[in-house]
């Protein structure tokens, strides 16, 4: 059921002191395509999505925060001015983010807030992301005059993982859920930061997620350390080809010259990244001549490399993924970090009945339990909501 303000705000007056305060939301995000490329600078393809998080926030002229997490039912306290911050892993975003927003300069006061969330834990869906632009939204709106731009918001979910969660992910999740666009796709270059937003109406096809609900967390996968494989191969192609200044700027000549230097999973995670990069651009051209087919076709590219090559998908997800190529799916592929979550499928609208009942039928036959189906509508990205 779709999550609205009263839900935070009867929470918020039970929990505080009767009073309200204002009310926030980010979206979470889907990705059509460029999985792995935002942290070797290339290209990534996400829209945001209706679901999200919804946070309601007062200052209580004290320099504590006071949070509720209305899903978990958790309260923690913590004071703005300590160095180490609470333990909840999920009062952690929000200290960080006061942390990151302290230190740009805006001063941020302590406040009352309860939040909950709509977007599957999990799921590929960048529900933390969501959590992070939720709050240096409202922060940036109550205590900083609207000054620090989007995109520097993002950058403070960012910095947020990296410093107080320890995954050092790129910039994709929090730039989309800062700057989504409703029925629209945002091409970024995660180099220079320019966007460009794609309409979605795509004619005859649609977005359909399936949860495979084994659960994903980048904090403590293998995350972290497919980002070092990366930059060490670009380290290596440096050396030869100085203008080389991450996977981005190399191509398969470079990778092959270098083979005796990297170890074999290196070289099979940078030959996914060069092909990611290019296929981004492939679908961007193939979606502005309405040609759904490439588009399908270069997403089942991109799991066999998310796959083979990457290797972060799971049994699960590889067994979606042949449902979907058996049920005649124009593409089909892991959503997002992989390790468990989304398969994302473009699928004809003829067929998308048929297929949610028949992935359903099948998979619950395999494991046990039912995936859960996700319908995708293209929603916007952080803003007040009163
Ligand atoms: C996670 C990270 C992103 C990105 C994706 C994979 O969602 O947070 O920065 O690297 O994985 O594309």
């Amino acid at each position: 059921m779709k999550l609205t303000i009263e839900d935070v705000r009867s929470r918020f007056i039970k929990h505080f002191d009767g009073s309200t305060g204002s009310v926030y939301a980010s979206p979470g995000r889907i990705n059509l395509i460029g999985e792995h490329t935002d942290y070797n600078n290339g290209y990534v393809f996400p829209g945001a999505v209706e679901q999200g998080m919804i946070a309601e926030l007062k200052p209580n002229g004290t320099r504590n925060v006071d949070a509720y997490s209305i899903d978990l039912k958790d309260r923690v306290q913590f004071s703005l001015d300590d160095d180490k911050g609470p333990k909840a892993s999920w009062a952690r975003y929000i200290y960080g983010v006061c942390r990151e927003m302290m230190a740009l300069g805006v001063p941020v006061q302590g406040f009352n807030t309860a939040f909950a969330g709509d977007v599957p834990l999990g799921a590929g869906m960048s529900s933390s992301a969501a959590l992070e632009s939720t709050y240096a939204f409202a922060l940036n709106d109550m205590f900083g005059d609207n000054k620090i731009d989007r995109m520097e918001l993002a950058r403070v979910g960012q910095r947020t993982e990296h410093k107080y969660i320890g995954v050092n992910c790129g910039i994709m999740d929090q730039a989309i859920s800062c700057l989504g666009k409703a029925g629209h796709l945002m091409r970024m270059d995660c180099r220079s930061g320019e966007i460009a937003y794609f309409p979605w109406h795509p004619k005859g096809y649609q977005l359909v997620l399936v949860n495979s609900c084994v659960k994903h967390e980048l904090a403590g996968s293998p995350y972290n350390e497919r980002r070092l494989q990366c930059e060490h191969v670009a380290e290596v192609i440096a050396k030869k080809h100085p203008e080389v200044k991450s996977l981005r700027d190399a191509n398969y000549d470079m990778l092959e010259e270098v083979k005796s230097e990297i170890t074999a999973d290196e070289y099979k995670r940078a030959r996914y990244v060069i092909g990611e990069v290019a296929r981004v651009l492939a679908v961007c051209d193939a979606l502005e001549k309405d040609d759904y087919e490439t588009v399908g076709q270069m997403m089942y590219e991109t799991h066999h490399g998310l796959s083979k090559e990457y290797e972060v998908s799971c049994e699960e997800l590889d067994f979606l993924n042949d449902v979907a190529k058996e049920e005649g799916v124009t593409g089909s592929r892991i959503m997002g970090g992989g390790f468990g979550g989304c398969t994302i499928n473009l699928v004809a609208d003829e067929l998308a009945d048929n297929f949610k009942k028949v992935v359903v039928e099948k998979f619950e036959k395999k494991y046990g339990k039912k995936p859960i189906i996700i319908d995708v509508v293209i929603g916007d990205g952080a803003r007040k909501l009163c």
